[in-house]
């Protein structure tokens, strides 16, 4: 299996509600290593900018509303398989489908405040990467 990385985000939901140090505390409990990290408070646009494949949908002026609302924080995780592995951790968009044991069961609050955020394939972790972290190797 492939050593890989991607890119999460502990939302704003999930740090206002100090959530932090848990979240963290289960990825490494998961064999993530923490390559990079910024604590960021995004403007709309860059909401926006990171968020793009999803303009048009009926959620993403909400969406990027309340990513641009406060505090969060970015991480690129390496792993084995660490993209299909993240979002299992993570469990589903949806915290109302997702498994007990993962990060939005715990945290999530709704389908849109869902604590964290994970890359979805190897394209998209490489885009949001150097979205974040311009000087840091997508691989
Ligand atoms: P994330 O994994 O960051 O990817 C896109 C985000 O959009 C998703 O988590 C949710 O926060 C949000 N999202 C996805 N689907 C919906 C939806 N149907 N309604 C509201 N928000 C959504």
């Amino acid at each position: 299996m492939a050593t890989e990385r991607t890119l999460t985000i502990i939302k704003p939901d999930a740090v206002a509600a100090g959530h932090v140090g848990d979240i963290i505390k289960m990825f490494e409990a998961n064999r993530f290593a923490i390559v990079a990290a910024r604590l960021v408070n995004l403007s709309k646009k860059e909401a926006e900018g990171f968020y793009a494949v999803h303009r048009g949908k009926p959620f993403f002026e909400s969406l990027t509303k309340f990513m641009s609302s406060g505090r969060a924080l970015v991480m690129v995780l390496e792993g084995e398989n660490a993209i299909a592995r993240l979002r299992e951790v993570m469990g589903a968009t949806n915290p109302a489908h997702a498994a007990p044991g993962t990060v939005r069961k715990l945290y999530a609050t709704s389908i849109e405040r869902n604590a964290v955020h994970g890359s979805d394939g190897p394209e998209t972790a490489a885009f949001e990467i150097g979205y974040f972290f311009p000087d840091v190797e997508p691989v």
